[in-house]
């Protein structure tokens, strides 16, 4: 008896090891075929052995996840899991049956996870090649596949239908379901959203393919397909394909797959199969184009964690840091939320005078633009402050066109450079470190706290909805939604901005008669002056002398295009004065000089300063040029027109005066605006004039702002190198970046940076202007958030230089 019972479990077995060798052969699983959960448990393959099925193992110890992975990948690439909210322990089983499919079992026999009830008996499984794991009947008819179940992950050929979803893991290494979803929706839209875990409530989406259409649903979308080829695009009802992906790499030369990261971001992947060099999955398109900026949901915390800031890394993933004198709720999560290290209180000490026991770390372009109670305006910023910190529910003053006061938690953080504006965050003196950090600059090794990198930035946190939480003490009641409306000044009759109007008279008295002399330059004379205005201001008055006397109109409407314009890289215009013949700019007077007399003085200035300073113009030209509203061309970039204010901050001044100049003397267009050595070729080309003049004006002055070198030194008359721009790119050409820079220690120590930005300036300096960047991709690169691609040569067009002309 024994004997046959043995005899017979030895049949089986036999029976059961050749099954699986047949399923490691052709990607086919008979009925009773199973794993077991261990380190070394054997996985049934795919036929060509790109696909595994069975068990990884998890961070967590000894526990083991049911899953397909890219068998060939040393890294073992996950595509598909079973039991991400259940992890199996050691010695857990899956096995094959024909009447439930695919069965996971703890060692106790419990059931763990199963492929459902299917509609048929299930009489084999096949790991198929295109990493589909199949179930089907005898008749070859698919009862179950985990294309039709699929996690975080799409394969090429796999296509999801009307309904379906694709739901982010945990974290990289945890694969419980995360909080971020993929769907294809009823109306056609492909659309990301966050959700609210407990309930999986759906929040608004942050991404949304626009393939829906109301009006005619012939013309909506129906299916996201990811077909062989490695393209995946949405298909509309009528047969129109929405492209997701533009270019693909062949997939007989590289593996493809499109996950959804657990931190949001959709990302279509390719790995070369080929096992040459270093390998690894590299992207070749995401969504959404910044996480940080277009996720600004009403609910729900934003990509990172309430209190968090978000900072889009050149991946387009973000990163989440808490502000200083903040921690992470749980250590582990580094995407979560963060706390306070310290109470604001309302009780006791909320009586106390808060003004010496509160202070504020100032954050720039930092904004958490949910989470607002109150709106001030008009306002500065010394009283913004000063009404967060005598306001105990206060938490944050963003001061950004107004003041907006904020309680916690904040949510939807971000650092965005197209802001504008600062975050003034609350602490008990004592709490933050009052040295405050310097501002991090691209290349230097990330701190703890937050780091300040720009990422692509949607100039568009102004109109956001501004969410009230009604009823302090009742979290679920009713909500109230505000538009933030922004009042816009029209134009037309009269100006309408915060500009004075000034009298001749007053103006010569505030100059002394005209005394001091400041400035000169191709629009006039700059006089220092002083005016009360509750204290003593200096100003700079400007006495335009070439502006056409009949172009009273212009004027004015120059005057307010100027007049709108707020930037910190701006020098502020305060007012004006428009009286017969006389036509004079007041602005606010920057008390160190121009960048002229900065950078070729006697001394080198400092390397990191200088740095800082061509971050700053290019911000204000990006603002100048993209986000202010009225388009500006400056036409005059050059150190002379840049000023610095106590703090060393680069201020663009006399922009918005070309066009004035422009309709003087010839009313051509040809009248070439600008200063030999930065003059863009285009001016003497006929060609049209667009803002890449002043990109190129730009990327002349940073390369000057490098070497601390005039490009052309009339003067000393550098007899070798008599073009700094045409040596610069010989230098850059021959790798001899160390000669542009003499003994500046600072600047060889910090080589990388150097290179970056020189290449940046000869891709500014680009003959062709469309070649050249615009100044949003050209902060970009300064900052380091985009790669700076290996800059072509300047001047393919000319044998000379452009300076013979
Ligand atoms: C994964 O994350 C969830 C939710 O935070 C947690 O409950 C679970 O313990 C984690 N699992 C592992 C394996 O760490
Ligand atoms: C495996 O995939 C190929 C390509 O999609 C398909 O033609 C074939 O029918 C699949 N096999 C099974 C058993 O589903
Ligand atoms: C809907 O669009 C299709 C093609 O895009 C067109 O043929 C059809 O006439 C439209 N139907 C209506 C009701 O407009
Ligand atoms: C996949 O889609 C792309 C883009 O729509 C198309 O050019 C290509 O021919 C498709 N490949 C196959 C095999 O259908
Ligand atoms: C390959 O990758 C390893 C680690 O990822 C790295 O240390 C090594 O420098 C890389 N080699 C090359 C040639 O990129
Ligand atoms: C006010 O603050 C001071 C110092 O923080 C404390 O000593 C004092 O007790 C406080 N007074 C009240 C009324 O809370």
């Amino acid at each position: 008896m024994a004997t046959a019972i043995f005899t017979l479990m030895f049949l089986v077995t036999m029976v059961l090891l050749q099954l699986m060798a047949v399923a490691q052969t052709n990607g086919s699983v008979p009925v009773g075929a199973f794993i077991t959960a261990t380190d070394d448990a054997p996985s049934w393959l795919s036929s060509s052995g790109e696909f595994a099925f069975g068990f990884q193992p998890l961070e967590y110890k000894d526990h083991f996840l049911l899953s397909i992975w890219y068998a060939e990948i040393p890294a073992k690439t996950i595509v598909w899991y079973a039991n991400g909210d259940n992890p199996a322990p050691r010695e857990s089983k899956v096995e094959l049956t024909g009447d439930l499919g695919l069965v996971l079992t703890d060692p106790q026999g419990n059931l763990i996870w199963s492929s459902g009830s299917l509609l048929g008996t299930v009489s084999s499984g096949v790991m198929n090649d295109t990493g589909n794991f199949v179930l089907q009947n005898s008749n070859s008819f698919r009862l179950w596949e985990s294309f039709s179940n699929p996690t975080d992950t799409l394969l090429p050929t796999q296509i999801m239908e009307v309904g379906g979803v694709v739901s982010s893991r945990r974290t990289e290494t945890n694969f419980s379901l995360g909080r971020f979803q993929l769907r294809l929706l009823d109306d056609g839209n492909l659309v990301l959203n966050s959700m609210n875990l407990p309930t999986k409530f759906a929040y608004d989406d942050y991404y949304t393919s626009g393939t829906s259409d109301a009006s005619n649903s012939s013309n909506s979308g129906y299916r996201l397909i990811f077909n062989e080829s490695g393209y995946m695009y949405i298909l509309r009802r009528n047969g129109l394909r929405e492209d997701l992906t533009k270019t693909a790499l062949p997939t007989t030369d590289f593996y493809h797959r499109a996950t959804l990261n657990f931190d949001g971001v959709f990302t279509q992947y390719f790995y070369p199969k080929a096992s040459r060099g270093n390998r690894s999955w590299s992207s070749v398109w995401s969504k959404p184009d910044d996480i940080c900026v277009n996720m600004q949901a009403d609910l729900g915390s934003g990509a990172c964690g309430y209190n968090s800031i978000c900072n889009l890394k050149a991946d387009k993933r973000p990163e989440c840091n808490c502000p200083q004198g903040f921690s992470l709720l749980d250590q582990n999560d580094k995407y979560g939320s963060c706390i306070p290290d310290f109470e604001l209180s309302c009780r006791d000490d909320g009586l106390n005078s808060t003004e010496d026991q509160y202070d504020f770390l100032e954050l720039i372009n930092v904004d958490w633009p949910t989470s607002d109670y109150e709106r001030y305006k008009p306002i500065n910023e010394d009283e913004c402050r000063k009404s967060c910190l005598n306001d105990c529910l206060c938490s944050v003053a963003i001061f950004r066109d107004g003041c907006w006061k904020k309680k916690l938690p904040l949510s939807n953080g971000r650092y965005d450079i197209g802001m504008n504006g600062k975050a003034f965050l609350k602490f008990p003196k004592g709490y933050v470190p009052l040295d405050r950090p310097p501002p991090q600059l691209p290349g230097e090794k990330k701190k703890p706290d937050i780091k300040f990198i720009t990422g692509s930035v949607v100039l568009g946190t102004s109109v956001f909805v501004n969410f009230v939480l009604v009823g302090a003490f009742c979290l679920t009641s009713s909500f109230i939604y505000r538009k933030k409306t922004e009042k816009v000044q029209e134009g037309g009759s009269g100006l309408e901005t915060n500009l004075r109007y000034f009298t001749y008279k007053e103006l010569a008295e505030a100059t002394n008669d005209f005394k001091e002399e400041v400035g000169r330059g191709g629009f006039g004379v700059v006089y220092k002056g002083t005016m009360q205005a509750g204290s003593t201001i200096v100003v700079a008055v400007k006495k335009l002398d070439k502006v056409v006397q009949d172009g009273e109109k212009e004027f004015k409407t120059e005057v307010q295009v100027i007049g709108q314009t707020h930037h910190k890289n701006l020098v502020r215009l305060l007012g004006f004065c428009d009286e017969g013949q006389n036509r004079l700019l007041v602005y606010e007077f920057l008390s160190n000089g121009t960048l002229a007399n900065f950078l070729f003085g006697c001394s080198k200035p400092n390397w990191k300063q200088r740095i800082q300073i061509a971050f700053g113009i290019a911000r204000g030209l990006l603002y100048l040029h993209e986000e202010c509203g009225t388009q500006i061309i400056h036409c005059d970039i050059k150190p002379q027109n840049i000023l610095l204010d106590n703090y060393y901050n680069a201020r663009i001044s006399d922009f918005g005066l070309a066009k004035l100049l422009v309709m003087d003397q010839s009313k051509t267009q040809t009248a070439i605006r600008g200063t030999k050595g930065y003059v863009a070729p285009e001016w003497f080309r006929n060609r049209p004039i667009t803002v890449k003049v002043d990109v190129y004006s730009f990327g002349v002055m940073l390369i000057e702002i490098i070497c601390c070198r005039r490009n052309v030194d009339l003067e000393i008359g550098e007899a070798e190198n008599p073009v700094l721009t045409d040596w610069a790119y010989d230098c850059y050409m021959n790798g001899s970046l160390d000669v542009l820079i003499g003994d500046d220690m600072e600047a060889k120590n910090d080589i990388s940076t150097l290179e970056r930005l020189l290449k940046v300036g000869i891709w500014c300096i680009q003959e062709d202007p469309s070649v050249r960047p615009t100044m949003r991709k050209v902060t970009q690169m300064l900052e380091g958030v985009v790669e700076v691609p290996a800059a072509p040569n300047p001047f393919p067009y000319s044998t000379i230089s452009k300076y013979s002309q």
